[in-house]
Order: C-alpha cells, then sequence, then structure tokens
C-alpha cells in the first residue's frame, strides 16, 4: 500500500544554493523564498546560520531569515551547526532548526572539524537550547549508505547516530544520500533496520541524485511506508564537502511523480516550476529537473 499524502521540505535555498558558486544576492535569495512560499509548501529550509568562510553563499543568513514575508502555516528552518549559529537563527527567526552530522567519522571531520564522539556534546546542547525556545529540531545524518572517504556505512553505525540524536531530544532525522550513491535494496536494508526501531513518521529520506537513482529511490521507500522527503526546486546544488556530488532530487520531478501516482502533496506543480525558472535564470545556467528541460522545449 501507498501514502495518500506525503510532505515536502523544500531544501534549494538551503542545500541548492550552498553549492552554486554564483553568488546569488539577498533581494532574489528572499524574493526565490517567497515564491515557494506561494506553492503550498509547509517547510521551507531557508538558509544556514554556519560559519561564513566555509559557505560563503550564505552567508547573508540573517538577512534574508529578517527579509521573507512568512506564511503563518509554512515553517520556516534553518541549518545550525552549533550555539552560535543557534542565536543568530534565533534572531533571525526560525520556526525549525536543522543540526547535521555524519554517520561516517571523515565526512563528520571534513564538514565540521569534529569527531562524532566530539560533536554529540555540542548538538545535543543545540538541540536542548532550540526545544526550550518552542523549536521543531530536526537531525540530519549525512552520509547514511555511502561515504567518499570510507566507502560503505553499515545500518548499524547510522542507528548508532540516530539513537544519540533521539536521545538528544530531536522531532525526526533526516537520513541523507549525501552522495546520490544509493541503490534501492541499499535503501531496503537501512529502512528495514531504522523502521524496526522507530516510526516512520519521524523519518524523513534525503536524496541527491548524482546518479539519477533518487525517484527509484523514493518510490523504494514508498513502499516502506515512508512520507517525508526533502527535495531542491529545479534540482539545485550539492554538498561541497562530498566532491563530486550533485544537487538534492528535484522537488519538481517529485511532484510530478506523486501526483502522476494520485498522492497528494498540498503544492502547485506551476509555482515550483516558476521559483525554478527563476533560480535558472540568476545563476544563468541550466538546472538539472527533467520536468524543467520538458517544460522548456514547450
Ligand atoms: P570550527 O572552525 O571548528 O569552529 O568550525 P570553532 O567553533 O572552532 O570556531 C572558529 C571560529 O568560527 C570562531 O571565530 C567562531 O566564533 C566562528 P573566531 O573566534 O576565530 O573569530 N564560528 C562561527 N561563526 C558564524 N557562525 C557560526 C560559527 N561557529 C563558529 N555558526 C563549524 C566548525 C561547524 C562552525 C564549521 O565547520 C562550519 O561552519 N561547517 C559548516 C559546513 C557546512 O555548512 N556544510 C554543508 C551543510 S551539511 C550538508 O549539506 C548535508 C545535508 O544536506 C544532508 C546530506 O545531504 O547528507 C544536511
Ligand atoms: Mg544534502
Amino acid at each position: 500500500s501507498r501514502p495518500k499524502f506525503v510532505q515536502i521540505k523544500e531544501v534549494g535555498p538551503r542545500d541548492g544554493l550552498q553549492n552554486e558558486k554564483k553568488q546569488v544576492t539577498t533581494e532574489d535569495k528572499i524574493a526565490f523564498i517567497d515564491m515557494l512560499s506561494d506553492s503550498g509548501i509547509k517547510e521551507i529550509e531557508y538558509s544556514s546560520f554556519v560559519h561564513p568562510k566555509w559557505i560563503p553563499q550564505l552567508s547573508d543568513a540573517y538577512e534574508v531569515g529578517k527579509g521573507i514575508k512568512r506564511k503563518p502555516n509554512v515553517r520556516y528552518s534553518a541549518l545550525i551547526p552549533n550555539m552560535k549559529g543557534l542565536e543568530l537563527a534565533l534572531d533571525a527567526g526560525i520556526d525549525g532548526a536543522s543540526i547535521f552530522m555524519s554517520a561516517s567519522e571523515m565526512h563528520n571531520k571534513k564538514n565540521i572539524n569534529k569527531t562524532i564522539s566530539e560533536t554529540y556534546p555540542v548538538l545535543g546542547e543545540v538541540v536542548g537550547e532550540a526545544k526550550k525556545a518552542g523549536k521543531h529540531v530536526t537531525g540530519y545524518i549525512s552520509t547514511v549508505f555511502d561515504c567518499p572517504f570510507e566507502g560503505k556505512i553499515l545500518p548499524e553505525k547510522v542507528m548508532e547516530v540516530c539513537d544519540h540524536l533521539f536521545k538528544a531530544g530531536v522531532d525526526d532525522v533526516s537520513l541523507g544520500d549525501t552522495i546520490g550513491t544509493a541503490v534501492p535494496s541499499q535503501v531496503e536494508q537501512l529502512l528495514e533496520e531504522i523502521l524496526n526501531r522507530y516510526p516512520k513518521e519521524r523519518i524523513i529520506m534525503h536524496y541527491h541524485d548524482t546518479r539519477g537513482m533518487a525517484i527509484a529511490n523514493i518510490l523504494t521507500s514508498l513502499k516502506y511506508g515512508i512520507t517525508r522527503f526533502d527535495s531542491s526546486v529545479g534540482g539545485l546544488g550539492g554538498c561541497p564537502y562530498a566532491p563530486g556530488a550533485a544537487g538534492n532530487v528535484a522537488t519538481n520531478d517529485v511532484l510530478y511523480l506523486l501526483h502522476g501516482m494520485g498522492i497528494k502533496t498540498g503544492i502547485q506543480e506551476g509555482d515550483m516550476q516558476k521559483a525554478a525558472f527563476f533560480m535558472q535564470s540568476k545563476l544563468g545556467k541550466t538546472l538539472p529537473s527533467k520536468s524543467m528541460t520538458y517544460a522548456a522545449a514547450q
């Protein structure tokens, strides 16, 4: 059986833009996020409160947070690595805090400059303070299938990080195929283990589309009852600390899949296309979404 409704979180303004070299102006980011807000989507990750030297594209997170027009039924979240990031984010305005770490030691070190065991207390404090401030907290786990430096990651390793994050108090966990290597059998293997221990409502799947497997992996996840996915409009982005990684699966293509199968999302495909073409024109390059390629040819 398939779910009747799927909740999509739009991560284009964060995961998408973080790896785009051409600097997008703050004004254009705000216009872009406001367009996304108009699509009927319920959650948008609008930026990152990380060190500006690590991700220069998102160094205007505070101004973006202050500038967007917030819709009351949309959860606006941001990526947060530590207490300094949380303080800035609370000041700029967030409904949700997204903390992040990796299942692999080497990716964790390259991405946030800490070992996995050094990361837990730092994130634990962020989760505690964000919950005290009444915010929704999502814990991202990167490299849940494969790591660009360590190769295959065992489900046990992912479970261990998952346990720590849930114990710290996160509301849900987003499992990242950071470098887009997974095939459906790997998704099955991980979800068998994960869903034995956690309710499916608390698990989000986050697929990058480096090898074109994301749609197949989403379909596999749906068969396991997963109803929450992260995606990026147009298929923007990648991961700056995972060489060769492509962007997230394109929101437009996920909507085509779900709506075509009769699964509701509450999101207007036309509004998403509009936002995608807007950002494509600002970046001056063709975005990978297949539905955009098709629309542009008509
Ligand atoms: P660090 O250098 O170890 O930090 O970086 P530190 O705590 O030692 O502090 C060094 C300096 O940075 C200090 O300044 C701090 O104040 C400052 P100084 O005293 O030297 O002048 N600092 C900050 N400034 C602004 N905002 C902050 C902040 N924190 C410290 N939040 C750190 C550690 C985590 C900060 C750094 O490694 C970092 O910013 N990393 C971010 C990397 C990143 O954004 N990666 C991409 C996102 S993750 C992703 O895309 C995966 C995901 O999509 C899921 C998937 O696909 O798998 C989520
Ligand atoms: Mg990602």
